[in-house]
């Protein structure tokens, strides 16, 4: 049988956060409903977050509200407090991600405080969630470098990860937020993670291209038994709080990879690069991706 990999497109949130330019609402929902349709069974479409913070995501229960909801799709948000929570309660999202960090400096500079004092604000968000009868996730970022303190030590990886989980988290991401990680760091972190959690179902590869390692560490998280993993559609994105930091690795380039490899994705790559250049048109950018860049060429 061949074996599924679980992608979940974050380019409706840790894409087009970064847009300095606000894109329409109408044009996220558009986003997030026509990703939903080409396969994509979670889909990280909002935050909800401080306004002052990321402004490109304050319209998150306008984009929900506007969504044409797949059945059996999820769809998740994130959540840095009660607050956030509230919204996306309201919003009805399927899953809330509470993100945190393995480096001091970046959850300053991200969330405005340290990493004790954001898994003790974590703690009753992550309750009141399981009561609710959400799915829960935990994101550590700056799992293999950070911008602000540069190596973050293996252990504060394993030590969120370790925290996450007594939170209840039911997947947590290894975060590579700057794009720096090589494919022997990412099988020391992953095999590091994998002392403490199921890394075939409850760990999944967060990894940005800043570097142009992101598919390289994809295969190496596979070797190591990950089948999770994260990108974003035309390679939308970086972080508007880690300066230098490109987007997401690309979803098209991702299928691409994960499809030649004989792996069952469910997505389905050919309407990806439809959305791919739609998008990129929508926000006036080229499409980063490789595979989609090509692919689209070859459309009559
Ligand atoms: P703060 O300033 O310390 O907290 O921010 P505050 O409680 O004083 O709140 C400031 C203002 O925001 C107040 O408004 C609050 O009411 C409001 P004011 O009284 O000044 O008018 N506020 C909110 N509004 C809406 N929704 C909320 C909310 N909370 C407070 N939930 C805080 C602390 C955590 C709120 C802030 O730092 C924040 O929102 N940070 C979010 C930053 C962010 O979204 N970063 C990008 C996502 S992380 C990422 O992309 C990495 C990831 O992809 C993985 C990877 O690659 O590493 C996940
Ligand atoms: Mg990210």
């Amino acid at each position: 049988m061949t074996e599924h990999i679980k992608i979940v497109e974050v380019g409706p949130r840790d894409g087009l956060q970064n847009e300095k330019q606000f894109v329409d609402t109408a044009i996220k929902a558009e986003l997030i409903t026509r990703l939903a349709a080409a396969g994509f069974a979670n889909v990280e479409a909002v935050s909800f977050v401080s306004p002052k913070w990321v402004p490109q995501m304050a319209d998150g229960a306008d984009v929900m509200a506007a969504v044409q909801r797949k059945p059996g799709t999820l769809y998740s948000a994130l959540v840095p407090n009660m607050r956030g929570l509230e919204g996306a309660l309201a919003a009805h999202m399927d899953e809330v991600v509470i993100f945190g960090a393995a480096s001091e400096a970046f959850s300053q500079r991200n969330i405005n405080c340290s990493i004790a004092e954001s898994i003790a604000r974590f703690e009753p968000v992550a309750q009141e969630a399981k009561r609710a009868g959400l799915r829960l996730r935990g994101s550590i970022s700056c799992a293999l470098g950070c911008p602000y303190q540069g190596e973050t030590p293996i252990s504060a990886v394993v030590d969120v990860a370790q925290r996450f989980l007594a939170l209840g988290c039911d997947e947590i991401d290894v975060a590579d937020t700057i794009g720096v990680g090589t494919a022997a760091q990412v099988q020391r972190v992953m095999q590091a993670v994998g002392q403490v959690a199921d890394l075939g179902t409850q760990v999944s590869g967060h990894f940005h291209d800043t570097y142009g390692q992101a598919l390289a560490n994809i295969l190496a998280a596979l070797e190591c038994g990950v089948r999770i993993f994260h990108s974003s559609v035309a390679g939308l994105g970086g972080c508007p709080y880690a300066k230098g930091a490109t987007g997401n690795v690309a979803s098209e380039d991702v299928l691409y990879l994960l499809h030649g490899q004989g792996l069952h994705t469910g997505v389905d790559l050919d309407a990806v690069v439809d959305i791919g250049s739609w998008i990129s048109e929508k926000i006036g950018r080229t499409t980063a991706s490789r595979a989609g860049r090509a692919l689209a060429l070859k459309k009559p």
